[in-house]
């Protein structure tokens, strides 16, 4: 049987998300509500009141993605859910919706883990966005967010190997964090971006940690102590004038440590594609780097719009419907997990 159209409910951390997807990557529809609001209070994401915000959320918005695409179950050949890794609490919500859905439609479901969607993301397809010409396999994959900081290397579908990650937080925590010691609020990723518009990127002097050690592992968590140490010194008002100069500077601390190991994990793996994703590829600093970077090496590099970088359901359904069209199936046995499995990636150290 060739699937033609999946039904994709994605839950894994704080964004609900539902789309319907073709075998091609042509997203019919996708529809997503976050929960900032309800977390912003707390300066993170709290696993409880994300989970029961899926709960809220989740059927209604599989109501409204059909109906925006004028499509009903009779039309859906499968049913694709992140299953893993994430938020436990949170993946339960999806994984049990989208069971109770097949088991009620007579549906297939398939498990899907979630970073593999990022990876795939670049191929999705609608009215204003299509893969460049030219773009395929193999490529380096940077995936950047809130919770991932991962280089991978992708050889096709299902071909995928850890090249290196963050050993510590990842690089949207960094900006997080950092927006939480200086009063931005959360998640502040944003917030500081627009801040380091208008400041000069030279005037700190933060750590680019492990930018020598020849591996591809990030780390960020000593940034943070670092910007720490400058803050404590300051007054509030001078914390209010230097805040420009302080977002800039701990921003390009982050895409420089970002764009050094993107480089090298292309160099050392000697493919000519890239792809950045996730919510973080949605700085404006890191965005031109990419652009100045890609030009200047002759890589061809996408970073699909923001819509497909963020946690989306999209990127799920076009993952999903290319393992069922393989024959994977996941059966009601399907179970969330907070990690990856062991097969979803190989490691650099197994090749
Ligand atoms: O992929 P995403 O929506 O959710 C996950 O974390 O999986 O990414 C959210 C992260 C947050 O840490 C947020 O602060 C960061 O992406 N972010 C940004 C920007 N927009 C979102 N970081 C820096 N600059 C931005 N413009
Ligand atoms: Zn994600």
């Amino acid at each position: 049987m060739i699937y033609k159209k999946v039904l994709a409910i994605e839950t894994s951390c704080d964004d609900t998300s539902v789309a319907v997807v073709g075998g091609d990557g042509q997203v019919f529809a996708v529809v997503s509500a976050d929960q900032d609001l309800q977390h912003q209070p707390f300066g993170g994401v709290v696993p409880e009141i994300a989970s029961r915000n899926h709960t809220l959320q989740v059927l209604p918005l599989v109501d409204q993605c059909l109906s925006s695409c004028r499509l009903r179950f009779k039309d859906i050949d499968g049913i694709a859910v992140t299953s893993r890794p994430g938020l436990v609490g949170s993946l339960i919500v999806g994984v049990v919706c989208a069971k109770t859905l097949a088991w009620n439609y007579n549906l297939p479901v398939v498990g899907v883990n979630h970073l593999e969607g990022h990876l795939l993301a670049p191929f999705l397809r609608d009215e204003s966005y299509q893969p460049p010409l030219g773009f395929g396999f193999p490529f380096v994959g940077l995936a950047v967010s809130g919770g991932h900081t991962q280089l991978y290397l992708v050889k096709g579908v299902g071909e995928y190997e850890v090249l290196g990650k963050t050993l510590d937080d990842a690089a949207g925590e960094a900006f997080d964090k950092f927006a939480k010691l200086v009063g931005l609020g959360f998640p502040g990723g944003v917030a500081v971006d627009q801040k380091a518009s208008s400041g000069d990127s030279t005037k700190y002097s933060f750590p680019r940690a492990l930018k020598n050690d020849g591996t591809l592992s990030y780390s960020f968590s000593g940034l943070k102590t670092s910007a720490q140490k400058v803050i404590q010194q300051m007054s509030g008002d001078q914390l209010q004038q230097a805040l420009p100069d302080l977002c800039a500077s701990y921003q390009e601390a982050i895409v420089e440590a970002l764009m050094h190991k993107l480089n090298l994990a292309v160099d050392q793996q000697g493919v000519s594609r890239a792809i950045v994703t996730g919510g973080v590829s949605a700085n404006t600093r890191l965005r031109k780097a990419v652009q100045d970077w890609a030009e200047k090496k002759g890589i061809q590099t996408v970073v699909p719009p923001l819509r497909y970088c963020t946690d989306n359901a999209a990127m799920i359904g076009y993952a999903g419907i290319l393992r069922l069209n393989r024959g994977e199936i996941s059966g009601h046995e399907l179970t969330p997990s907070p990690r990856s499995y062991e097969e979803d990636f190989r490691s650099g150290e197994s090749r």
